[in-house]
């Protein structure tokens, strides 16, 4: 099968490169930062998206690319709109003119986070730009796309050369410093390697519709960094519960928008993993 991802200078495509298998041919895509392996592809550019999957003739889309700086999206609104948004119709257009599945990457974010534990079937209710855009995304897909499907991951991690909230955890507890870590946010962290296994298997599988495809995990973001610390050996004590009004972050964030995966786990019998799972894998291939 042949895919074009989107992102691949990002954490999460450049994990789809490491785990497809050798049969898969792959053409990884980046905007602003190259790397050895990808191709130049501004998705906010109409034209050069078509042009580029007229020749690359994908069998299936995987996009992955975004803008994930939830905080900056609250001022740079157009921006966000355009790459999370617009940028998402112009590939499920040009997906369509070469017969193209095209896997979405969305988020837990769409969720307000009222409830927690969120089925693809639940109501959604994006609260900042960035979520709102991203959702504006999973629209234009159904407007364009015949042949899609939508992946929601929550708090993504694994081993890239820029950081993401477990390597930067990793990287201060290593330098023995205090970090401040909220205790009433709750997600599903999500090891890219096993979101990236769990889309190649819904492209594999031919599968259509929302899944779910995150950690196998409710947790609080405390939690989850007690969990870090304790499966890579770190000093726990230097991390200090605090709640969200003490910490002033511009976007506004769910409360509790932690996934539920059951749906992926039966239909397509592919398991997610738990955070201390995905945690150990990661350690063990550092
Ligand atoms: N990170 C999380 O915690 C999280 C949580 C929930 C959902 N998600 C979703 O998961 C997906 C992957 O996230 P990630 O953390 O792997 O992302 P990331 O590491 O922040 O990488 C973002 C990617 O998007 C590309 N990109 C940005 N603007 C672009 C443009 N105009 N044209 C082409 N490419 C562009 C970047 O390319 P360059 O670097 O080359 O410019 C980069 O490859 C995203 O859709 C995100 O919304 C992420």
């Amino acid at each position: 099968m042949k895919f074009f991802i989107t992102g691949g200078s990002g954490l999460l495509g450049s994990r789809i490169a490491t785990v497809a298998d050798d049969e898969h041919e792959l053409v990884l895509s980046h905007n602003s930062n190259p790397t050895d392996n990808t191709v130049k592809c501004d998705i906010t550019d109409e034209d050069e998206v078509k042009k580029t999957i007229q020749k690359v003739k994908p069998d299936v889309i995987i996009h992955c690319a975004a803008m994930t700086n939830v905080d900056l999206c609250e001022d740079e609104i157009d921006t966000a709109y355009k790459v999370n948004g617009d940028a998402t119709g112009y590939l499920a257009k040009a997906s369509e003119d070469v017969d193209a599945k095209m896997i979405y990457v969305s988020t837990d974010f769409v969720f307000d986070g009222t409830k927690g534990n969120y089925k693809e079937t639940d109501e959604v209710n994006p609260l900042g730009i960035y979520a709102k855009s991203k959702y504006d995304g999973e629209v234009q897909l159904q407007k364009y796309s015949n042949n899609w499907a939508i992946a929601r991951v929550s708090v993504l991690y694994g081993w890239h050369e820029r950081l993401n909230f477990t390597t930067w955890v990793i990287d201060e507890l290593r330098k023995e410093n205090e970090i401040n870590i909220v205790t009433d946010q709750i997600n599903s962290p999500t090891l890219a390697d096993n979101a990236a296994e769990a889309m190649l298997e819904i492209a594999g599988q031919d599968k259509n519709g929302i899944y779910h495809t995150a950690g196998n995990d409710l947790i609080s973001r405390y939690d989850f960094t007690r969990q870090i610390a304790d499966v890579f050996d770190l000093d726990e004590n230097l991390i200090n519960p605090i709640t969200s009004d003490k910490f002033i972050q511009k976007a506004p964030r769910p409360r509790d928008s932690s996934l539920n995966v059951n749906k992926i786990e039966k239909e397509l019998d592919f398991k997610m993993e738990t955070c201390e799972e995905s945690l150990i894998r990661m350690r063990d291939c550092e």
